[in-house]
């Protein structure tokens, strides 16, 4: 048993990453049986379970997306606010009543919260029916843990969480969910520390993946007909910084640029490590979609500085403006939260102005909430929630109104789009991103699935268009 463990996970130290390779020598130890993954939170989160999936498949499970089905279960957990924890606890309860009835169900949890000294020692008190818990940093030992379950037959509950600053994997197959887009990481962890954030204790540190390993991957995924791929990690713009191999995220954006592939994106960009040269990249290749997602948090320098995010209001706007005439139609959305400690009227009416000034094309906000261990859960906090749920409501207001007036902007023009399947809910129509990622409907036009062509936006709403296939 590996217990997750705050202050390992906390550390940082020069010493060497290793680059592994995943094995796949296991069996198919689990013919015909069959899996519910259930996955909360970010895209890292998603593309994990892409991988997980993999392994599930390659012992022989079947997927099935009725939970009563299952011969597994997996929660593939996040750990970025509370209500991320109260989701999963709540969905284990519906689990632990389906063991009862089927007591040799395995339920396995992974993910974020399995990162947490707190969340598994509440698994290991009160929650014994859970019989797997893996981290972050072991995925790939899933197989491993199910078949030593399967072999021992045992109620005795497996805990297998490391806190080190984490290695890089390669060789790793995912089970993808879409033949179109993929998701493809190009560095673990992050060592920015801001002082409410839980993922550089979840994720561990920095580790970049080598240029050659990612350009192999675009390469791989173009040959088997992907048209755009989004490039993860949780602070793009530091790409390379912790491999000093003379590259950088401009170098790694050029490279993947000139593969070739259709379209490139991602997520998520840190202000700080933003620089010009990155934006000229983004600016000189068609193939780099005009989308930068830029986590503001805050527009006051007061609550800036105390969360750690290294710039002011003023050095965010001037890089927002420089994005904005450099990249022509280019779209900017980003994260903002509401209610840090302490924060004041002053201070919330600053993050308002900035919305003002930039009028994002939309943005996630979010009441803080804080985590166990990080700074910020220390500061005695004089906001009440009432406060702070005015607050969140006043931002959505106004982020709303600017979502729908860029939006509108573009009524009665025409915009690429990568069409990507059936509208779940209307049979007679598709969907599909445009270039500045905005969710576009579109009437008919089910022959051009996996493909780019040109939309006629006819409605704009806050939070989708719609339009036709121009004739
Ligand atoms: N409370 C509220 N929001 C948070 N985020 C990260 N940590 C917290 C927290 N403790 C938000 C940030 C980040 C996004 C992914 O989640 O805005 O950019
Ligand atoms: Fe969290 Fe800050 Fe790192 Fe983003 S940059 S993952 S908010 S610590």
């Amino acid at each position: 048993m590996h217990m997750p463990n705050l202050n390992e996970a906390r550390k940082r130290t020069e010493e060497k990453v290793l680059e592994k390779k995943v094995e796949y020598n296991f069996s198919k130890a689990f013919l015909n049986k069959k899996y519910f993954l259930r996955t909360y939170g970010c895209q890292m989160n998603m593309h994990d379970s892409e991988e997980i999936r993999k392994y599930l498949e390659l012992l022989g499970f079947r997927e099935t997306n009725v939970l009563e089905e299952s011969d597994l279960v997996v929660l593939n957990t996040c750990a970025i606010r509370e209500n991320a924890h109260e989701k999963v606890f709540g969905y284990l309860g519906r689990c632990k009543h389906l063991k009862r009835e089927k007591p040799e169900l395995i339920i396995a949890i992974g993910g974020c919260m399995s990162q947490e000294e707190n969340v598994v020692h509440e698994i290991k008190m009160k929650h014994p029916y859970v019989d797997i818990v893996f981290g972050t940093h072991n995925i790939s030992d899933l197989p491993k843990l199910l078949l030593e379950k399967k072999e021992a037959q045992t109620k005795m509950q497996e805990i297998e969480v490391y806190s080190i600053e984490g290695d890089v994997y390669e060789n790793i197959k995912y089970s993808r969910d879409s033949k179109i887009t993929a998701w493809v990481n190009i560095m673990y962890g992050c060592d920015k520390f801001c002082t409410y954030c839980i993922v550089p204790y979840t994720r561990g540190k920095q580790r970049s993946r080598k240029l050659e390993n990612i350009l192999k991957e675009v390469e791989d995924l173009k040959i088997n007909g992907y048209k755009e791929i989004t490039l993860l990690g949780q602070n793009v713009n530091a790409y390379g910084k912790d491999l000093n191999e003379g590259y950088d995220f401009k170098d790694l954006l050029e490279r993947v640029a000139q593969t070739g592939i259709e379209r490139i994106r991602f997520v998520t960009s840190h202000p700080w490590d933003f620089t010009e040269e990155m934006i000229d990249v983004i600016a000189k290749y068609e193939n780099i979609m005009p989308y930068i997602h830029l986590p503001l948090q805050s527009g006051s320098d007061r609550i800036l500085k105390l969360m750690g995010r290294r710039y002011t209001k003023e050095e965010y706007i001037k890089l927002f403006r420089s994005i904005e005439e450099k990249i022509p139609n280019v779209s900017i959305t980003t994260d903002i939260i509401v209610g840090f400690p302490n924060e004041t009227e002053e201070d919330f009416l600053e993050t308002l102005d900035v919305v003002n000034t930039c009028q994002f094309d939309s943005a996630f906000t979010f009441i803080y909430s804080p985590r166990e261990g990080t700074p910020a859960s220390k500061i005695k906090d004089n906001v009440t929630i009432e406060e702070k749920e005015k607050r969140l409501q006043r931002l959505n207001d106004l982020v709303n109104h600017y979502s729908l007036e860029k939006n509108k902007r573009l009524e009665g023009s025409i915009v690429p789009v990568l069409i990507l399947g059936e509208n779940e809910k209307d049979k007679n129509k598709v969907y599909g991103y445009t270039d500045t990622m905005k969710l576009i409907n579109i009437t008919g036009g089910h022959n051009f699935i996996g493909q780019i062509v040109p939309i006629k936006v006819t409605t704009a709403k806050s939070f989708s268009l719609d339009g036709e296939i121009v004739r």
